[in-house]
């Protein structure tokens, strides 16, 4: 228990954390309306710092104003990774909190968390233990690292759980919580509405595809990326392909000139068009993570263009389809998709919408009580 009104740092950094930190607010606000004793601080990292990949999605959300911004900009995974450390380190030792509370997988989510630990700060994670098995990709080692040096672990499946309760945590460390990625979606599936971009290139409900590629394995060589994106745009039956790229992708895609006359590419799309694109999709091809949990929730056929997942629920209880990177393995699936076969899927338990009240009801106990 900590004496007076417990200080949470709440840390946001890239894109999926601003989805992620929206609904726990919301939480700890409405706790607080009702005499609770927690209270929060606000840190974006600034990993990610545009208009486009943090500005609208704070707005969009309701995220308040951020009450720090470390400001870090783009690097390297070691360069991002050390300005961060520095810069909430520096904070915590001119104005300490009693908790640093991470979200996800990304180099802030690591970053933070190592800071505050070697500061005797607790650290909380949401999302922990969730595992792909891949070291290549940088996200799972900001996972292991991070769920190494976590004091509480909120999951999001019971897989998840099992996981960090396999690597020796205790369970009464680890709560089962849900999906605050899912919280986010439901509080705004009446809000959701389409993009600028809906008329002008003729979109109707299932009468198209979303495409959204951004991990270095499937972007960054020019020459398989451009072949994947070949294949994608032949196989599509004729469908339009929208393809909101993300800054990593477009800087490969500014090398590979013409696009297939079927593939759309668009600007990263606030959070309220992006879900609604996919929400009358007739199918999304990915290497999300994130994306594979909402396509699931809104029972959209999801092709995950990756070797693993950190997600399996996505894939055995789910809409997921996982076919590694070839394009060669997109046939089979489009051929069940086109025929109207494709499962059905269900959603996973707990993906309730209660994640957030269920978080901030544990840290009520863990800090107050
Ligand atoms: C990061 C996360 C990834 C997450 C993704 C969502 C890590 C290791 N990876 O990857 O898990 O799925 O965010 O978007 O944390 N850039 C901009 N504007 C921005 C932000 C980035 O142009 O606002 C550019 C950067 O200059 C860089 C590229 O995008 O060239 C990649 O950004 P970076 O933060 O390094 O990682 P992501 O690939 O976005």
């Amino acid at each position: 228990m900590v004496k007076g009104m417990p200080l949470i740092d709440i840390i946001a950094g890239a894109r999926p954390n601003f989805v992620k930190i929206a609904p726990i607010i919301s939480a700890l606000k409405k706790q607080s309306r009702q005499g609770s004793l927690l209270s929060y601080r606000l840190v974006h990292t600034g990993q990610h710092y545009d208009q486009l990949m943090s500005g609208d999605f704070f707005a969009q959300l309701g995220i308040p104003e951020p009450d720090v911004n470390l400001e870090v900009g783009s690097g390297t995974q070691a360069r991002q990774t050390g300005k961060i450390m520095l810069g909430y380190e520096k904070l915590l030792l001119n104005s300490r909190s009693d908790l640093c509370l991470v979200v996800g997988d990304v180099t802030s989510t690591m970053a933070c968390a190592i800071s505050a630990q070697k500061l005797r700060v607790p650290v909380a994670h949401v999302e922990a233990g969730i595992r792909s098995g891949d070291w290549s990709m940088p996200e799972e080692i900001n996972r292991i690292v991070t769920d190494s040096i976590t004091n509480w672990f909120f999951t999001t499946s019971e897989s998840a759980s099992e996981n960090l309760h396999k690597a020796g945590v205790s369970w009464d460390r680890i709560f089962f919580v849900g999906n605050t990625m899912i919280d986010t979606l439901l509080l705004n599936q009446n809000r959701l509405s389409p993009p600028a971009f809906w008329k002008a290139l003729g979109l109707n409900n299932e009468e198209y595809i979303v495409l959204t590629l951004h991990r270095p394995s499937n972007v960054d060589q020019y020459e398989s990326f451009s072949k994947l994106l070949l294949s994608i745009g032949e196989q599509s039956r004729g469908l339009p392909v929208v393809f909101p790229a993300h800054p990593r992708t477009i800087k490969t895609l500014s090398q590979i000139g013409a696009l297939p006359s079927n593939i759309f590419q668009v600007e990263p799309q606030p959070y309220l068009q992006f879900n609604y694109l996919l929400k009358h999709a007739k199918l999304v091809i990915t290497d999300s993570g994130g994306i594979t949990e909402e396509a699931t929730v809104l029972k959209i056929p999801c092709i995950t263009l990756r070797d693993s997942t950190e997600r399996p629920e996505t894939v055995t209880i789910g809409t997921n389809e996982l076919i590694g990177s070839n394009p060669v393995a997109l046939a089979p699936y489009l051929d069940r998709l086109f025929a109207g076969k494709w499962k059905k899927g269900l959603v996973p338990d707990k993906w309730d919408g209660k994640a957030s009240e269920r978080i901030v009801g544990q840290l009520s106990k863990l800090l107050c009580d």
